[in-house]
């Protein structure tokens, strides 16, 4: 383990972001590793002290179907510092939900918004419109991450979360 900030390439914007494999377990444990037990509630609304074998077989269902994710690396350490991730909604193909987390030691260095809009630019691609997310009270960065890709076009209160639902904006490059 890399203590020094000074080798963490998500301090200085060295991250790379690409499609996470399917199967790729070691990815998703290596993020989950990174996570405080804070960021863990945040992510998984309520405690998740350790990922168990059938989270990883859901988290690691990728690249087909409906569920994609994409994963940032640390172009210093090597490590997968960040997933975010979408999967379609059955009922509303133009749909999707959403969820991502960046390991604790590089949040706050842009990698969570270059996360975001990879999977935007991915879901545009593939026809979906809209994102929807479940988010607490308080996750301030969620909350700006999700209004950075679009219009916020509902918004309820449901048991301790707010639903959101975001019609997403070309990025503006594609723009
Ligand atoms: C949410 C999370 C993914 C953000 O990742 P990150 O790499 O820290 O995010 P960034 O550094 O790219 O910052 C994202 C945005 O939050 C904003 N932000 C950060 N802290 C903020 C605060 N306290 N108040 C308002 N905005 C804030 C940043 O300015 C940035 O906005 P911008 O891109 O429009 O300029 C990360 O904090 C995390 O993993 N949290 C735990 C898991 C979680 O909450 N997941 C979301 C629920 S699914």
């Amino acid at each position: 383990m890399l203590l020094d900030s000074n080798h963490l390439g998500c301090r200085r914007g060295l991250v790379s972001i690409g499609r996470l494999e399917t199967g790729d377990r070691k990815a998703v444990r290596e993020v989950f590793d990174g996570l405080s037990e804070r960021s863990r509630r945040l992510r998984f609304h309520g405690p998740k002290p350790r990922l168990l074998e059938r989270d990883l077989d859901e988290l690691v269902q990728v690249g087909c179907c409906g569920r994609e994710a994409v994963a940032a690396v640390d172009l210093v350490s090597g490590e997968v510092v960040g997933i975010a991730r979408f999967v379609r909604s059955e009922s509303d193909p133009r749909s999707a939900e959403v969820a991502f987390e960046v390991v604790d030691r590089c949040q706050g260095s842009g990698v969570g918004r270059r996360l975001l809009d990879e999977l935007r630019s991915l879901a545009l691609d593939e026809g979906i419109a809209r994102f929807s997310a479940s988010v607490v009270p308080g996750n301030e960065s969620a909350l700006a991450l999700l209004r950075g890709a679009g219009r916020v076009v509902e918004s309820t209160y449901v048991e301790g979360a707010y639903e959101l639902v975001v019609e997403l904006e070309p990025l503006p490059q594609a723009a």
